[in-house]
């Protein structure tokens, strides 16, 4: 049944075929049919190709959302049975975010291990925020989590130094093969820094922490991005461009689990007594509402990236400040801190990600170079996993099947690098397996996705 839930994700790529027989679905009302060769089936009018699926399901991303929600394993934590490494990457992406700004696609091969793919660019400009002192502020140079995302056959990415959103088709056969969807479309804010896809809904809604900073949505469809907002949800952050941070900027706008909210993240500044907020705009009729509710948890301050939970309204939230924390949100909305986890030689946690093969949650240090492992129930910390590889730290990661894929973007000195850790031996068992430094991509490179 799982199977099946995640090869309905990518059917949109299949054609239709010659039915030859139909067989009811129990009492739905719906009924399956079967094509004249018998190679493709379809339901509601969407065909599946069978021997296509059985080599294509681990490719299609079974996750409609941001938030850093993981593929939803199966078999619950701490499985790494077969099916879960069917569930592994075909390619990873990032963002270059040089001036011609560029998606980086990976080829991951069935041990997980990274090489070389394509360079793509978005049509966009890439930018770096500044720091308190005026200069770039790299190599955390957007503040954010979620500069790119995969739905389905689709991905898209932020172009902060253009204020528009790139939208991309994956090919199903070559994802390191992606096709423009239009151009580029504005964000209706200045620099964009993280965005969200929801295919339940068909939309994109993006942050820009800029001087129009706030969340702006737009519809998803084959052709493209299409504007759907006049006004942004606006964030009164009183911002320059570009921004200065990481302080006082957005961190990450994601949807919930089943989309019927979305929700940002904003870092306050403890040094003026600004202790940041979590935003929900619930989703209703479809439309994501121009009403927010804001709070700010007791005891954070810097909320940064997010990761969904299994099975759970919470968030897995880091804050900058002190490691990470887990919310829950009352009927209002109102967001509490459940859990919480302090990591003593933290310099800056930031970014997050789930993983159902060991049902705990990873963060990344762009300051120290450690993967650290938390149970996001109880806050406690349970590996720190220091690297000799030599990298400053790790800023986005993404958690897939039986592997972690973290983004150390360079320095100058040090070329920039994707951090392959391997999880199958299940909770507080993470092993680096790779530092694989990509042909082409400069210092700048952020954010991370998969297919
Ligand atoms: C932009 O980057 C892409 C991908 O690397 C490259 O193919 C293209 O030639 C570049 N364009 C310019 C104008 O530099
Ligand atoms: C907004 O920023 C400007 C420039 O940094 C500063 O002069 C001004 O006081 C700020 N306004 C508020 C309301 O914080
Ligand atoms: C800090 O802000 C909180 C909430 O806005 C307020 O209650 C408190 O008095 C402020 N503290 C200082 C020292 O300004
Ligand atoms: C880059 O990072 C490495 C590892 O932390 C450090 O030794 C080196 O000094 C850094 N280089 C620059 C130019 O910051
Ligand atoms: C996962 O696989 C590793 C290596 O094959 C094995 O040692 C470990 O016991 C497995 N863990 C679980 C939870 O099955």
């Amino acid at each position: 049944m799982v199977f099946f839930t995640s090869i309905f994700t990518c059917l949109a790529i299949l054609s239709t075929t010659v039915v030859a027989l139909a067989i009811p679905l129990g009492t739905t009302g719906r009924s399956l049919s079967i094509s004249e060769d018998g190679q493709t089936i379809s339901i509601d009018g969407r065909a599946i190709n069978l021997d296509q699926a059985v080599t294509r399901a681990g490719v299609c991303s079974p996750s409609s959302h941001g938030g850093g929600r993981q593929r939803h394993g199966k078999g619950g934590p701490s499985s790494n049975s077969t099916s879960a490494a069917s569930n592994n990457a075909k390619a990873i992406y990032f963002l270059t975010n040089a001036a011609n700004n560029s998606i980086v696609a990976l080829k991951v091969a069935a041990d997980g291990s990274l090489s070389d793919g394509s360079i793509t660019s978005t049509g966009g400009v890439g930018m770096s925020g500044v720091d308190s002192t005026g200069a770039p502020a790299a190599p955390d140079s957007l503040f954010s989590q979620g500069a790119l995302k995969v739905a389905g056959n689709s991905l898209v990415a932020v172009n902060p130094g253009s204020n528009t959103l790139s939208m991309f088709s994956i090919s199903p056969t070559d994802p390191t093969q992606l096709t423009p969807l239009g151009n580029p479309v504005s964000t209706l804010g200045d620099f964009p820094v993280s965005v969200t896809l929801s295919t339940k809904l068909s939309l994109a809604c993006v942050a820009n922490t800029g001087a129009r900073a706030g969340v702006a949505c737009l519809t998803m469809s084959p052709n493209g991005l299409t504007p759907l907002d006049k006004t942004l949800r606006p964030f009164a952050l009183n911002q320059s461009n570009p921004p200065s941070g990481p302080l006082n900027t957005v961190s990450q706008t994601f949807f919930n689990a089943d989309s019927s909210a979305l929700i940002t993240t904003v870092k306050g500044d403890p040094s003026v007594n600004n202790t940041g907020f979590l935003s929900v705009f619930p989703v209703t009729n479809g439309a994501v509402s121009m009403t927010e509710t804001r709070s700010s948890p007791a005891g954070t301050a810097v909320l940064f990236g997010t990761a969904l939970l299994p099975n759970s309204n919470n968030i897995f939230v880091t804050d900058a400040s002190f490691g990470s924390a887990t919310l829950s949100l009352d009927a209002k909305n109102v967001a509490s801190v459940v859990a919480k986890t302090n990591i003593a030689d933290q310099k800056a946690t930031c970014w997050a990600a789930f993983s159902d093969v060991t049902g705990t949650a990873f963060v990344t240090d762009v300051a120290v170079n450690h993967l650290v492992e938390v149970d996001t129930a109880t806050g406690a910390l349970i590996k720190e996993l220091q690297s000799g590889n030599g990298n400053p730290g790790m800023i986005d990661l993404v958690s897939v099947g039986n592997f972690v894929y973290a983004l150390s973007p360079g320095n100058g000195s040090v070329k920039a690098a994707v951090t392959v850790f391997d999880v199958s031996g299940g909770r507080g068992a993470a092993k680096e397996i790779q530092n694989f430094n990509p042909t082409g991509v400069p210092d700048s490179a952020q954010g991370m996705a998969f297919v």
